[in-house]
């Protein structure tokens, strides 16, 4: 028996969280964002393939464009803590900002997440998740793929 961990919550899970409970997540995540320039907490729940779900927020910085996204620091994380390919394979990114939302992706997140496969993003419309999919986030996006033949 798997014991919880940060990164993987319910290890033992049989059945993959909803959108609901990874925006739920997200919104879990954004608590712990550190803005104080911006005062825009942002979350990021990523489902990986293994079926971790690992959660990011952002970081802000006083030399302003060092600031780190919410999906950048959970891809980060996500890494650190991979032990296989599944841990670093994105199924499902769920991102919340809890001053506004529908919050998506900006442009240098949506290239991190594509790195990683990243299949869809979650987001919150109207009070309700709304996924869509990864190619309508990034058409044709440049990924690793795309340095080979
Ligand atoms: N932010 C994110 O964390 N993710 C996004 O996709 C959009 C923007 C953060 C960066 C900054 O800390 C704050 O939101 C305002 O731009």
């Amino acid at each position: 028996m798997d014991t919880p961990t940060a990164s993987n919550p319910a290890p033992n899970r049989a059945t993959p969280p909803t959108d609901e409970e990874l925006l739920d997540l997200a919104r879990e995540a954004a608590a712990h964002a550190y803005v104080p320039y911006s005062s825009f907490p942002v979350g990021a729940a990523l489902l990986l393939a293994s079926g971790r779900v690992v959660q990011g927020c952002n970081v802000e910085n006083a030399s302003y464009g060092l600031t780190i996204c919410a999906e950048r620091t959970g891809a980060t994380r996500m890494v650190a803590e991979a032990d296989d390919d599944a841990d670093r394979r994105i199924v499902a990114a769920a991102v919340i900002g809890l001053e506004a939302s529908p919050c998506f992706p900006c442009g240098a997140c949506r290239q991190v997440l594509h790195e990683f496969g990243c299949e869809r993003v979650v987001v919150e419309e109207v009070g309700a998740p709304r996924s869509y999919p990864f190619e309508q986030i990034l058409p044709h996006g440049f990924g690793p793929a795309d340095l080979t033949n």
